[in-house]
C-alpha cells in the first residue's frame, strides 16, 4: 500500500517518553506491591517497545505475554470490529494481568480485550497505555495508567506505525503530509 508524502515532526522525545515510563512503574509498584503473579500482556504490534521499556523499569517478578488484537489494517481508520488475531499462551485465572497497549483512539479495542480477558477471571485486571486521544473516544474506555494525553492527530514511532513503517523512531511524532 503507498501513501501520498508526508514528514514526520517530533511530538514527544525519546527522553520523555523515558522519563514518564520511570514514573508510571513507581505507581504500578504501588498497586501490585508483593504480587508474585502479575503477568504484563502486551497488544502486538503496537506496544512491543513500551512493553521492553517498562517491564525492564518494574523491579517485580513478571511473566510477559502478548495477544494481538484486528485493527487498523494498513491506513488510518479503525477497523471497529475487534477480532482476536492471536490469542495469550499462558493461562489469566486468578492472576494479576496488566494490558499493556500503545494508543487509545476510539476505544474499541481496550474495550474489548478487556471484556474478553474479563471473563477468564483474572485476579487483577489493570491497563496501561502510552498515547491516549480523548477526542477520538467511541465508547467509554479509560485505562489505568496513561503516559499522555494528546490531540488527534496521526502519530507514529516507538512501536507505532503508519502502514507499518516508523515503528523504528525511537520518538513519537505526528504525522504531515507535505503532497
Ligand atoms: P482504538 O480501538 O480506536 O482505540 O484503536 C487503538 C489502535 O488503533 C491502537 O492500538 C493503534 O494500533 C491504532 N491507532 C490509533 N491511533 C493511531 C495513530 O495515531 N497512529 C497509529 N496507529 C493508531
Ligand atoms: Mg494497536
Amino acid at each position: 500500500m503507498s501513501h501520498p508524502p508526508y514528514v514526520i515532526d517530533e511530538m514527544i522525545s525519546a527522553k520523555a517518553i523515558a522519563a514518564r515510563i520511570e514514573a508510571l512503574a513507581r505507581e504500578i509498584h504501588a498497586e501490585f506491591d508483593g504480587t508474585d503473579k502479575l503477568v504484563v500482556v502486551g497488544l502486538l504490534r503496537g506496544s512491543f517497545v513500551f512493553i521492553a521499556d517498562l517491564v525492564r523499569e518494574l523491579d517485580l517478578p513478571v511473566e510477559v505475554d502478548f495477544l494481538e488484537a484486528s485493527s487498523y489494517g494498513d491506513g488510518m481508520e479503525s477497523s471497529r470490529e475487534v477480532r482476536i488475531l492471536k490469542d495469550l499462551r499462558g493461562q489469566i485465572e486468578g492472576r494479576d494481568v496488566l494490558v499493556v497497549e500503545d494508543i487509545v483512539d476510539t476505544g474499541h479495542t481496550l474495550a474489548k480485550v478487556t471484556e474478553y480477558l474479563a471473563t477468564r477471571q483474572p485476579a487483577r485486571l489493570r491497563t496501561i497505555a502510552l498515547l491516549d486521544k480523548p477526542a477520538r473516544r467511541e465508547v467509554p474506555f479509560k485505562a489505568t495508567w496513561t503516559g499522555f494525553e494528546i490531540p488527534d492527530e496521526f502519530v507514529v514511532g516507538y512501536g507505532i506505525d503508519y502502514g507499518q513503517r516508523n515503528r523504528n523512531l525511537p520518538f513519537i511524532g505526528k504525522v504531515r503530509f507535505t503532497g
